[in-house]
């Protein structure tokens, strides 16, 4: 693929460094002790900061485009520059759109929405005490998998053993699945619930962007749900479905998170200088059409081909081989944030064949949540409701593996949220009980429907 080209190179000039360095600091009496970390790792390097990309004093702005001259003007900015992220693109007038701001370009942007008075709110002044904060909410990597609850936030590692927990406790229930690696070697886990071989399968995706934490969290709230509640609507549902959840797609990335940046997003396949592909623009539907990039340095990238990621091929050969034989009549991709529950397409604002149930199931789910949180979640295709998308997982669910009723669900919180991607942990439980929620007002309608005759 020559994405690998200047692993060797790098590494070599990196020796010669070290050994001009060491030279140096020999001659002129410096302790290597003392300061400079020499190579990745930890050993012998203690008391450096660690390899964490850091926030501090980068602002998060809404602005708001009440011309065409300000659109352009944004989609210049987000062209230039790598040190503003923006959550979606500049697309319309009367779109918000919030843009996460590098600390040393705060007085140029200030400067330039004044200049052309451009609409705007900052929402946070300090993104980083937002991470700082929902890091003091993981528990270690060590903790008992047993401990595992929905009041904070919990590494791989710990859900994957609580996933063999749960086959442990309930072995008539519960199968471990395995899709296979990711690109670095993680496992692609998931569990498979049975109540009946006859009954048909619903499948959730999690996990597919790293930083959406409060997807895998929904993931195990649902299959925890399913396991344990005494609510007989839900041991209703438990019964007459089985479920096939994987909480975490894209475990690479979901690893990066923890470890080295709390923002990243796609998967970790190298390019030269940069990394990742976006998995939700890498699927063999329409792929590179919309909504997504061909450079590699930018957070939708799609990739180099259709398909070209082993995540996305693990998902795709494990839903070809299972669509059928599973009977996986309902596919739930679970993300954040804006709140919205959408349905295909996202590449075209063109109807699927079935727009009007999906869109009545819909409508359904957004009130049973608005019932029992009094959270205003919006409802409609993807393509209408967020923005313009392709290669994403769900369409290619509908329109290739056949699955009729399929869902992109973005979660807590608001789409002017000041936290972004970081809800805080005491939302975990609410937010992953409204998945639940409208994921069971989808099924029922559904069900009404005869679509699981
Ligand atoms: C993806 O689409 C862009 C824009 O249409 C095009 O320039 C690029 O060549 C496409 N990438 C591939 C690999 O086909």
């Amino acid at each position: 693929m020559g994405n690998k080209i200047i692993n060797m190179p790098a590494a070599r000039i990196g020796t010669q460094w070290l050994v001009i360095l060491c030279v140096a600091m020999a001659a002129s009496g410096t302790n290597l002790d003392s300061g400079i970390c020499p190579v990745a790792g930890d050993s012998g390097c203690r008391g450096n900061p660690p390899d964490q990309a850091r926030y501090d004093n980068y602002r998060i702005y809404n602005v708001e485009f009440e011309n065409q001259e300000q659109i352009e003007l944004f989609q210049k900015l987000e062209e230039q520059s790598d040190s503003l992220t923006f959550i979606g693109h500049a697309r319309e007038v009367g779109q918000k759109l919030s843009i996460l701001v590098a600390a040393h370009r705060v007085a140029d942007i200030a400067d330039l929405l004044k200049t052309y008075k451009v609409k705007h709110r900052v929402l946070t002044y300090n993104f980083q005490e937002k991470i700082d904060r929902n890091l003091a909410e993981v528990q270690p990597e060590s903790i008992d998998a047993s401990q595992l609850d929905w009041q904070h936030f919990f590494h791989l590692k710990t859900i994957y053993e609580w996933l063999d927990k749960m086959v442990e406790k309930y072995p008539n229930r519960v199968t471990v699945l395995d899709m296979g690696s990711s690109t670095q070697g993680n496992a692609i886990k998931g569990v498979k619930l049975t109540s009946n071989a006859n009954n048909k399968a619903i499948f959730i995706e999690s996990g597919i962007h790293a930083r959406e934490w409060i997807s895998p969290a929904a993931a195990t709230y649902i299959i925890n749900q399913l396991l344990t509640s005494q609510d007989p609507k839900v041991q209703q549902l438990a019964q007459d479905y089985n479920w096939i959840i994987f909480p975490c797609v894209n475990p690479d990335g979901y690893k990066y998170t923890f470890e080295h940046d709390r923002m990243w997003r796609k998967n970790r396949q190298l390019f030269g200088t940069c990394r990742g592909v976006d998995l939700n623009r890498n699927y063999p539907d329409h792929w590179n059409s919309t909504g997504s990039s061909s450079d590699p340095t930018r957070y939708d990238f799609a990739g180099p081909s259709a398909g070209s990621e082993l995540e996305t091929k693990r998902l795709i050969d494990f839903i070809r081989a299972n669509a059928g034989k599973e009977q996986i009549k309902t596919y739930i991709a679970l993300h954040s944030y804006s709140q919205m529950l959408m349905f295909p397409y996202g590449y075209t604002k063109e109807r699927v064949s079935n727009y009007d149930d999906l869109q009545e199931f819909g409508k359904k789910a957004s009130a049973a949540i608005k019932a029992e949180n009094g959270r205003d979640y919006v409802s409609g295709s993807l393509f209408e409701t967020i923005y313009p998308s392709s290669g994403g997982s769900m369409d290619w669910a509908h329109s290739e593996a056949g699955i009729p009723i399929a869902y992109t669900f973005e979660l807590r919180g608001p789409p002017d949220s000041q936290d972004l991607f970081i809800l805080p942990a005491v939302e975990i439980q609410p937010t992953a009980s409204e998945a639940f929620t409208a994921i069971r007002a989808i099924v029922e309608a559904a069900a009404e429907k005869g679509y699981y005759k």
